[in-house]
């Protein structure tokens, strides 16, 4: 058996992709490709498990596409492609919900906060999503997935999956269990309006985030307007967990002037929040105004997006097809 290191990650279509997935997803998966076999897939599947309108469920996909080749992933040397593309995931997600059991699922937390507080009216989809996310990773019999701390729940049950399908058919190590990749130098983005809540597409004002696509005057007016503290920058990283909105600009800063957040606080104490902010400003508008100008570049040559997805479906396809193979024969299917 190979024991070859196989990186899956899926990313969920959304036609804002803003600093928290750029920080907190797709440079790691750039850096990641360095070292390891990649599959980037984006997962229409997932999404529909909410009701998509169907056009704009289309332009989402090729926005993520377009997001990701901005940022720098290489379709050379990673695979890319969409989910509904490849049959084999559907396919092998329907053995696994034969795998996976209702007490499982109903532990799943994420369930209970997107189904809110009526769960008769969700979709059966979106209670089975997590059987559908493990036949993701186990149909390329990836090794490392790397997630976000709210997916960690969703991949301990692919765990799970996997080794009761490993029992159930007697094939010992057949489905490598996945681990999780939670990069310990990755932060989690939060909003600039409110430092508890995570930057989110779905967070009313756009004031909160910044867009991967935003002109640099958007830039310089939301960082001017981000909430900070009336007081001076403290030198005590105690102090600054008390004000989250703060730290969080803070982080932002190490971040992507790839300083430590220990050199930082130490350059920063001391000084108003507004020196921080007019520094801050000039490194995103560095980072992000390029990245959006590409984005815009590969939405205007939709067949191009559309090329690149296609030759990425037919990369992923042999290997799916090649598990899959041996996985109905595992299981008895003819
Ligand atoms: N459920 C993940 C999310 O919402 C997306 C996802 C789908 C995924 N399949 C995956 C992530 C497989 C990692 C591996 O963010």
């Amino acid at each position: 058996m190979s024991k070859k290191k196989l990186v899956f990650s899926g990313v969920q279509p959304t036609g804002n992709l803003h600093l928290g997935n750029y920080l907190g997803a797709l440079k790691n998966f750039v850096s990641l490709q360095k070292e390891m076999k990649c599959i980037y897939c984006i997962v229409d599947l997932h999404a529909i498990t909410i009701y998509q309108k169907p056009d704009e469920l289309r332009t989402n996909v090729l926005e993520t596409l377009a997001g990701f080749l901005a940022a720098g992933i290489d379709p050379d040397k990673s695979i890319i492609f969409n989910q509904s593309s490849v049959s084999g995931h559907t396919e092998l997600a329907w053995i696994l919900n034969c795998v996976s059991r209702m007490g499982w699922l109903n532990r799943m937390t994420q369930f209970k906060d997107k189904a809110g507080p009526d769960k008769e009216k969700a979709s059966v989809g979106l209670y089975i999503y997590p059987n559908l996310m493990a036949a993701d990773i186990l149909l390329y019999k990836a090794t490392h997935v790397p997630v976000g701390a709210d997916q960690k729940q969703h991949l301990e049950l692919s765990r799970d999956i996997a080794q009761k399908f490993n029992n159930d058919f007697n094939c010992k190590d057949f489905f490598p269990l996945p681990e999780p990749l939670i990069s310990k130098n990755i932060s989690r983005v939060m909003s600039l309006r409110d430092g508890t809540k995570k930057m989110s597409k779905s967070e009313e004002s756009d004031f909160s985030r910044i867009n991967l696509k935003d002109s640099a005057d958007q830039i310089i007016k939301k960082i001017k307007k981000a909430k900070s503290d009336s007081e001076p920058i403290p030198e005590n990283p105690q102090e600054l967990e008390k004000k989250p909105e703060a730290l969080n600009l803070i982080k932002i800063y190490s971040d992507i002037s790839k300083n430590s957040f220990d050199k930082v606080l130490k350059e920063m104490a001391g000084k108003e929040y507004s020196f921080l902010k007019t520094n801050l400003t000039e490194i995103l508008i560095n980072e992000i105004t390029p990245v959006g100008k590409e984005i815009n570049k590969l939405l205007a040559d939709k067949s191009h997006l559309k090329q690149i997805l296609k030759k990425g479906k037919e990369k992923a396809n042999i290997i799916a097809e090649e598990n899959l193979k041996i996985i109905r024969e595992k299981v008895g299917l003819i």
